[in-house]
């Protein structure tokens, strides 16, 4: 568009008109009147060419003025009688035919200039368009270079579909993640021949739901290439008003396959991790607790020799024995005489663990499998993958966890809690039991079909009461170990205290023995050491149990032991100065056997 003239500049223009009028007039007269030329008989066409001049560069006004000014001239000069205004009747008609010719003629050059004017206006005009055009085209062209550099960096393509007619159009970008060369005319059919065949009835039914209700769309599937690669796209759209009010879907499509491989690879590194991590914990578990099995006694060279038999083999074991007599030991050793011997020993102990926890601690978790499940969480089988796995306690599993323990027994397969993924899994279960899963079984708390497939080579581990002959060997190892570790120098045990030692019942077994002889090494201030009776309690001698039925005996008397612990402790269990401790057995073991006895610990509160 041109730009408005300024006043200033109208009123200057006016001004020149008027002064070219003044001069075209004079210099019309003056050659009118040049004697050399002989005009005077015919100055009409000059005075016309004046008008036509001063109306071309003043434009109406400066041609009328001029009009006016020749018309007096003409009268004065060129009509006879001339050189006078004096009436001249008879040269009216060629007065009035001047002054009209002189007028139109005017006039016609008035029109002519502004013509001229609007044309060169317009072309003006128009060239500002042409260039405002280019300038805006030049700017598409950039921002379309641009969107088109930032859908390939983001792998990002958009697409729009008039649902109405089914006409597509596609980004380059989206020619790029679907495969197909960018001359083909976009429909919906070429888009679904990508789909991966499982996830094709997932799109349809988008894809039905946007053309009937116009939704929102946020999916996530896969597209199959002819190559037969495996691509993973986001779509995101809405349907929306085009620029005619045609309701259109907008929509766009990411390539997420490198962001979800990242993903993948590095929930695996997570995975990995957990699993070194628990494989280390439990390798400096074993390089602590991993020292030979110490005794000689026939009852003990039984259960080696059972061990040594079945460690090479993948066979399911059972162990069972009272508390303390080392089992989770034996179990060790299975491990270490197998050839599994180089991947993870994982030990769960299942009375420790609340009960609606058990099955995500041994199974694992996905993401939202139950409140707080807040990260997908691998379980302990598949931290134990082509080790061992040892349950301890293993009648303590409740019933639903005892139906997949089955199953991974039966068909090595197992689903962590909340997930569809069946997984396959390459473990050795050896498992442990200090009561009497038979028991159990008739009181319908243990299955019977799970306990057939885990007894399948039980091992019993004889209590430290049948086996004394073992007993002076183990002081002998306990004192080394806790003198060395607590820097003491000790040569020998006092006879009245070894006797005393080899005539308790060691309800607690080994554990119970082991720190006996850990609270005497601390308390010793000579090199022989002296056992305190009062740490063995009031127990039945060898000679007492062999006559009394030793089990009932040892179990009354281990229930004694118990409620003792707790009356002293107030009912307390945990702690150092919990019942646990004071019995020098774990809190779980202690718990379970609260639990198995039936006692009432809160009986033991100190109000
Ligand atoms: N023959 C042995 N030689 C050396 N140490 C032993 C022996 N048997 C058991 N121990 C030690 O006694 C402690 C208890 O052993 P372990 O934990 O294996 O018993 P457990 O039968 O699993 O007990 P619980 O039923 O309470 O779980 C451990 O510190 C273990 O090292
Ligand atoms: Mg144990």
């Amino acid at each position: 568009m041109s730009n408005p003239i300024p006043q200033s500049a109208v009123t200057v223009k006016t001004i020149r008109g008027y002064v070219i009028a003044v001069l075209a007039v004079v210099l019309a007269l003056l050659i009118a009147h040049w004697p050399a030329i002989h005009l005077e008989s015919a100055p009409a066409s000059l005075f016309f060419c004046a008008v036509m001049v001063s109306a071309w560069f003043g434009g109406a006004g400066s041609g009328s003025l001029a009009t006016i000014l020749l018309s007096f001239a003409f009268y004065y000069s060129f009509l006879p009688p001339v050189d006078t205004f004096a009436p001249k009747p008879g040269q009216l008609t060629r007065f009035v035919v001047f002054n009209l010719s002189a007028v139109l003629v005017g006039s016609l050059s008035v029109a002519q200039r502004r013509a001229a004017e609007s044309l060169r206006r317009t072309r003006d005009d128009l060239r500002d368009t042409v260039r405002q055009l280019l300038e805006t085209n030049d700017k598409l062209g950039r921002s379309e270079a641009y969107l088109a550099e930032a859908q390939t960096l983001s792998h990002t393509g958009s697409f729009g579909w008039d649902v109405s007619t089914g006409e597509q159009f596609w980004s380059e970008e989206t020619y790029r993640i679907f495969e197909y060369d960018p001359t083909l005319k976009p429909t919906l059919q070429l888009a679904l021949d990508r789909i991966y065949p499982e996830d094709l009835p997932l799109v349809e039914q988008v894809t039905a739901s946007v053309s009937k209700h116009g939704s929102d769309v946020d999916v996530e599937h896969r597209l199959l290439m002819p190559d037969g690669t495996v691509k993973t796209i986001r779509v995101l759209g809405h349907t929306a008003n085009d620029r005619v009010g045609k309701p259109t879907f907008l929509g766009a499509i990411t390539d997420i396959s490198t962001m979800k491989n990242a993903f993948e690879e590095i929930q695996n590194l997570k995975d990995q991790l957990y699993k070194e991590n628990l494989a280390l914990r439990e390798e400096i578990d074993v390089s602590r607790m991993f020292e030979e099995i110490v005794g000689s006694s026939p009852a003990l060279q039984i259960v080696l020799s059972q061990v040594a038999k079945v460690a090479p083999t993948e066979s399911t074991v059972l162990i069972t024995g009272e508390t303390g007599t080392g089992k989770e030991l034996i179990a060790r050793a299975i491990h270490k005489r197998s050839h599994r011997s180089s991947r993870a020993f994982v030990s769960v102990n299942c009375a420790a663990i609340p009960q609606d926890l058990i099955a995500s601690e041994l199974f694992g978790h996905e993401k939202g499998a139950f409140t707080g499940a807040t990260q997908r969480r691998l379980g302990r089988f598949e931290a134990a993958d082509g080790g061992t796995i040892f349950l301890d306690e293993v009648g303590e599993l409740p019933a639903e966890t005892q139906v997949a323990l089955l199953r991974v027994l039966q068909e090595r397969e197992f689903q962590r809690v909340g997930g569809n993924e069946t997984l396959r899994t390459n473990v050795r279960v050896v498992t442990a039991t200090n009561r009497k899963l038979e028991a159990s079984i008739a009181e319908g708390r243990f299955r019977e079909d799970l306990f057939y497939r885990l007894n399948v080579f039980p091992i019993e581990v004889p209590p430290l009461r049948q086996r004394r002959e073992d007993i002076p060997l183990l002081v002998q190892y306990f004192v080394d170990r806790y003198a060395t570790k607590a820097g003491k120098k000790i040569r020998a045990i006092t006879k009245r205290s070894l006797d005393l030692l080899q005539s308790h019942a060691w309800p607690g077994n080994i554990r119970e023995l082991q720190n006996v002889i850990e609270r005497s090494v601390i308390v010793s201030d000579s090199e022989n050491l002296a056992v305190d009776e009062s740490w063995l309690g009031k127990r039945p001698t060898a000679a007492d149990s062999a006559a009394h039925g030793l089990s009932e005996r040892l179990a009354s008397q281990e229930k004694e032991m118990i409620e003792a612990a707790l009356a002293a402790s107030g009912g307390r269990v945990s702690g150092p100065s919990g019942a646990a401790a004071k019995l020098g057995i774990p809190q779980s073991t202690l718990d379970s056997k609260i639990k198995s006895m039936k006692i009432n610990k809160h009986q033991y509160k100190k109000s």
